[in-house]
């Protein structure tokens, strides 16, 4: 099979570490997506994490050629030190000189070493690492506008066209201050949900798949900038770096042209009582192929005016 059309892009959840070693639904939706990107040939794979900010107004990306991977604690050490990172350089300069041309304050880290919100997903999803397609990471901007991270990912949406797949890792419901840690710290155990989460964690859950599968195109982007204004939002992000790379896959993913795109709430698992692991994914590359033929027949013609702002901050 040939390159996709347009590749999807995909919002993942990356939870506790625990999710590297237990088996969860998630888990095994990161692996079927690892085995569609390899099905369809993907040239690359660009990230975004939760766990790597930069100060000011700079963003990085990384350009160590041999990362380290950091401590990923609660888990078998062999499952992550044993699979070695495939950075890829080369696009992470194709990268650079993109943000730069849409006004950011970019620059390589040829010292960054992986981190868990990373590799964990990309263990998942490509167990055997011999066989994972090049990686490049862009860090997020520790002022953590949506806006901002809406725009870095709009800006690197073209590389979907060329067969990158765009993957934003952080938590659609995930403070840490508000999990239930005991069994987790006594048995590396995450999973057993001894009790309901709580209403706030119940609420915003919901409102995040209502905003990502009833909304497509530029509507997917202001609506999931919005969700950083519903009254549970400050429970369910006790700090905002693990929603940013929800920023990242909605500017990636909501565009005009996404519009015809359907986006899925995949898989979901609850952790730790209130952390939820929402998988989604914005378009397919089936409907990638099939949206191709259409839009070359009717192409769409309105602007939105509110986007344009949304992309230009
Ligand atoms: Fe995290």
């Amino acid at each position: 099979m040939g390159l996709p059309g347009l590749t999807p892009v995909h919002f993942f959840s990356h939870g506790s570490t625990r999710m590297l070693e237990a088996e969860t639904e998630s888990g095994n939706y990161w692996a079927k997506c690892g085995q569609e990107a390899l099905a369809h040939n993907v040239k690359g794979i660009v990230m975004m994490g939760a766990h790597w900010a930069c100060l000011g107004d700079k963003i990085e990306v990384a350009t160590n050629p041999n990362p380290g991977k950091s401590p990923c604690p609660y888990v078998t050490p062999s499952l992550y030190l044993d699979w070695k990172p495939n950075p890829d350089l080369a696009t992470a300069e194709r990268c650079i000189s993109m943000l730069k041309a849409d006004g950011f304050n970019v620059g390589p880290n040829p010292n960054f070493d992986w981190i868990h919100d990373t590799f964990l997903i990309l263990i998942k999803m490509f167990p055997d690492f011999s066989k994972c397609p090049p990686v490049t990471i862009v860090s997020m901007n520790a002022r953590f506008d949506p806006h901002y991270h809406v725009k870095v990912g709009a800006t690197l949406r073209p590389l979907r066209k060329e067969g990158y797949l765009l993957i934003g890792t952080g938590g659609a419901v995930h403070n840490l201050y508000r999990n239930a840690w005991t069994d987790m710290i006594l048995y590396r155990e995450s999973l057993g949900q001894e009790r309901p989460p709580e209403a706030w964690a119940l609420e915003f859950r919901q409102a995040t798949e209502d905003v990502v599968t009833r909304n497509r195109g530029p509507d997917l982007r202001k609506a999931m900038i919005r969700l950083m204004q519903h009254p549970a939002y400050r429970q369910a992000q006790a700090t905002d770096d693990h929603f940013m790379p929800a920023m990242f896959a909605a500017g990636a993913a909501g565009d005009l042209e996404d519009r015809a795109h359907a986006n899925v709430l995949a898989a979901e698992t609850w952790e730790l009582i209130n952390m939820c692991n929402s998988q989604f994914t914005f378009g397919s590359y089936q409907a990638s192929a099939d949206t191709s033929r259409k839009m070359l027949a009717k192409p769409h013609k309105v602007a939105s005016p509110a986007i344009a702002v949304a992309a230009s901050a």
